[in-house]
């Protein structure tokens, strides 16, 4: 087994990446996938909350990277549904780890998963340097906004600049009239904004904020739900219509 490593991330704070993360590893593992989840976003961590496992957690990235523990210590199953675990974030803000550990540790874990998803503090910096050399695919959150939107072309391009080029295009956030998503040309502009290929269009949905605070993932029940697990069935390689409506 060799994981496909995707890094969720976004030059703006706020657009929905850990929502996205979690979900995602909760679709893939439901596709049938090994997925492990890995929390970089050093002292704000919350997936082990929307993962359900905050109530176990004793070690977390950092105690692997800086020795005290090994690996399989820091990883905890999630009870929402099989094949599904996580790494915690360290809940220390300045928390130093070596960049080498840290590539050893993804290429180790990479044998015993389908996929390993890695959410990226928001922005620049060492951080995101050492996990770009890791992936193999960078999945940009952007929501319809021009402030994330600019945020999301300069992050690309440094991705782009660093030796990640496989890039695609998350829009979250998408505000619905009457139950339909405000669309053309809303989201042409923020491809062509961000100039990369797009996998999947999230809309607005206030039952993902109620769903991911009681360690639940949305439903396919909500039109939310839906597009996230066709996020996950298009990062199987299978082919989803991007139905935008
Ligand atoms: N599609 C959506 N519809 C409605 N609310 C959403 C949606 N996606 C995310 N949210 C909400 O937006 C807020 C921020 O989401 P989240 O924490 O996932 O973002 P983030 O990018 O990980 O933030 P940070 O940069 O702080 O790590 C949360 O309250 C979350 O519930
Ligand atoms: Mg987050």
């Amino acid at each position: 087994m060799k994981a496909k490593i995707i890094m969720i991330t976004s030059g703006k704070g706020g657009v929905g990446k850990s929502s996205i993360c979690a979900g995602l590893g909760y679709y893939l593992a439901r596709l049938g996938k090994k997925v492990l989840i890995l929390e970089m976003d050093s002292g704000l961590r919350c997936l082990d909350i929307m993962l359900g496992v905050s109530e176990r957690t004793v070690h977390d990235i950092s105690d692997v990277l800086c020795g005290r523990c090994e690996p399989i210590k820091a990883i905890y199953s999630s009870p929402i549904t099989d094949n599904l675990s996580m790494m915690p974030a360290t809940l220390r803000p300045d928390s130093n780890y070596s960049s080498k550990l840290f590539y050893k540790l993804c290429k180790g874990l990479s044998h015993y998963y389908d996929f390993i998803l890695i959410e990226t503090p928001a922005g620049f910096g060492r951080t995101l340097i050492d996990i770009t050399r890791v992936c193999d695919l960078a999945l940009l959150i952007v929501t319809p906004d021009p402030i994330s939107m600019r945020d999301a072309k300069i992050l690309s391009d440094y991705l782009d600049a660093h030796g990640l080029t496989r890039q695609r295009i998350v829009i979250n956030k998408v505000k619905t009239t009457r139950g339909r998503l405000e669309v053309l040309p809303h989201l042409d502009v923020v491809i062509d904004t961000v100039l990369e290929p797009l996998i999947g269009v999230i809309p607005y949905e206030p039952e993902m904020v109620r769903a991911l605070a009681q360690g639940r993932m949305i439903s396919t029940r909500y039109t939310a739900g839906v597009a996230i697990q066709n996020i996950a069935r298009r990062l199987t390689g299978e082919f989803v219509e991007l139905a935008v409506e």
